[in-house]
């Protein structure tokens, strides 16, 4: 286990869909000032060796180092993944938790993970066995000192209340993609908050281009000289949530990190927490 260990930073900057660009984003995201890096072991979305191999780059640079950084990646089913696979189908769910870390580790090239997130539930409709083998297979993982922190992904307030039901060891992170017209992930949010559960809201713009592109968000981001998804990323901290990026654009990483010190009035973050739903 290391000597010091990163905090949650206040901000993620995520690493999907970059393929071959991952490592100089990667690098450009940790020159431009974020410490806190999600991917996943998912060849088919995420180029995780790719991360590590800017990790690495970083590190010789004088960039960053381990220790000041906050690493997340994810266990995914074999159903999420295409055929380049981090475990053996063949072997145990448990296993394949095992498998997914250990390799996971190799791309990373670090003996732990801060933050280690089931990817999403077997099934949509509720906790299943196979989810409680994965999670019991992760909380030996952070048992064991390779992971820090435990989370879920792509999961429902049903998930979470099953889940809550059959173990005892809930999560450090709820990741989810977070709608404003379901009050922005709303009953999942406030489950969370009353556990002491983080919130990690993702396709923030993305999901929400009807709120980015809105006459009262832009009206708020005027009268402040910002830009829309500022607001939008300052409202998301303001409730309570930790956002991520995967912008792949310079000005953009440099205006998302400066949102971080932008402060809305409890009446403009109303406003825009209701506008949709
Ligand atoms: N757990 C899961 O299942 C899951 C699923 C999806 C994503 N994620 C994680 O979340 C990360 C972020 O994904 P995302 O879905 O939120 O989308 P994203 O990859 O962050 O995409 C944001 C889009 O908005 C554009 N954009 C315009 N202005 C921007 C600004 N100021 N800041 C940021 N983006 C701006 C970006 O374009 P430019 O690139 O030109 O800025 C990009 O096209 C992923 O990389 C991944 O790590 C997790």
């Amino acid at each position: 286990m290391p000597s010091k260990q990163a905090s949650v930073p206040d901000f993620l900057y995520g690493t999907a869909w970059k393929e071959d660009c991952t490592v100089a984003l990667t690098q450009l995201a940790l020159r431009m000032g974020f410490r806190g890096i999600d991917t996943a072991n998912q060849r088919r979305h995420y180029f995780e060796a790719g991360v590590g191999e800017a990790l690495a780059a970083a590190y010789r640079a004088g960039v960053v180092t381990r220790d000041n950084l906050f690493l997340q990646t994810k266990f995914t089913y074999q159903r999420g993944q295409d055929h380049r696979l981090p475990y053996d189908p063949l072997a145990s769910l448990a296993t394949q938790v095992s498998q997914s870390m250990a390799s996971s580790l190799e791309h990373l090239g670090t003996d732990y993970v801060d933050s280690f997130v089931l990817h999403g539930p077997s099934s949509a409709y509720g906790w299943t066995d196979d989810d409680s083998e994965v999670w019991e297979a992760m909380c030996k993982e952070r048992d064991a000192g390779r992971a820090r922190l435990l989370g879920v992904s792509n999961c429902s307030l049903q998930h979470l209340e099953q889940m809550a039901a059959a173990h005892a060891v809930a999560p450090a992170f709820v990741q989810n993609r977070c709608f404003a017209r379901l009050g922005w992930d709303r009953d999942v949010r406030s489950f969370c908050e009353g556990r002491g559960i983080r919130y990690q809201g993702f396709s923030l713009l993305t999901a929400n281009v009807e709120i980015l592109h809105h006459p009262v968000v832009r009206g708020i981001a005027a009268r402040a000289n910002v830009m829309s998804a500022q607001v939008i990323f300052s409202l998301a901290r303001q409730i309570g949530m930790l956002p991520l990026t995967g912008t792949s654009n310079a000005d953009h990483m440099k205006e998302d990190l400066e949102s971080l010190s932008l402060k809305l009035s409890q009446e403009d973050v109303q406003t825009i927490e209701f506008l949709a739903g």
